[in-house]
């Protein structure tokens, strides 16, 4: 094996000091480069918070709440057993049954799949938001027209996305109704009262 001028060796396979200084200085480059990416990444990614309680203020029905809530709670959660507004219906608690529909920011969503924590600066509606007093809201109304509720639990995750559908489309076709009530499920198979209520109810605003 001989010795080059920079004091490497010259074999096959081997690197010269001059080639190993070049690599490191590369090397180097590469590392600065990435802090400088990771810097900036750091700099704008999201804060974290938890796994304690943490400040939290919701928005819903037009009022206010200040609660402090671990951020792992759901916004279900948070508004059932935090703010005791229990209209709001749990059933399977993992995004296939429509009893938890909230209307945030005018769109129907499952309370249970979205947490407290990311519905901040949004308008959060509930069922309990709907009447005027001792006024039903029309499709609360339309639904106790057309007898589309049985026991009832699944009702009121109905009633607010019927609420979303109509403020979208006040007229809606049977297909588009159907489409859009197609994420609620009712275990006593109200569907016909529950259809014939969004196709009825008269009076809501567009959103
Ligand atoms: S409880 Fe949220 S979808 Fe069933
Ligand atoms: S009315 Fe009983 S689950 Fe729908």
């Amino acid at each position: 094996m001989a010795k080059n001028d920079q004091g490497g060796t010259d074999d096959a396979g081997t690197v010269s000091r001059r080639d190993f200084f070049k690599t490191v200085g590369v090397g180097s480059l590469a590392t600065s480069v990435l802090t400088a990416e990771d810097a900036e990444a750091q700099a704008t990614a999201p804060r974290a918070v938890g796994p304690g309680d943490v400040p939290i203020r919701l928005r819903i029905n037009g009022r206010e709440h200040a609660l402090n809530v671990e951020p792992r709670v759901t916004l279900l959660d948070a508004v059932r057993n935090r703010l005791d507004l229990t209209g709001t219906k749990r059933v399977c608690d993992r995004g296939s049954c429509g009893a938890c529909t909230m209307i945030v920011d005018g769109r129907a969503i499952y309370s249970c799949s979205t947490l407290a924590i990311e519905a901040q600066g949004k308008n959060i509606r509930t069922i309990e938001g709907l009447a005027s007093g001792t006024v039903l809201h029309p499709v609360q109304q339309a639904f106790c027209d057309t007898d589309g509720l049985m026991c009832g639990f699944c009702t009121p995750g109905f009633v607010v996305a019927t609420v979303a559908l109509l403020e979208k489309i006040p007229n809606p076709t049977p297909e588009q109704a159907r489409k859009h009530l197609d994420g609620n499920i009712c275990r006593c198979g109200t569907y016909v009262g529950v259809l014939e209520a969004a196709l009825n109810a008269k009076g809501v605003a567009r959103g």
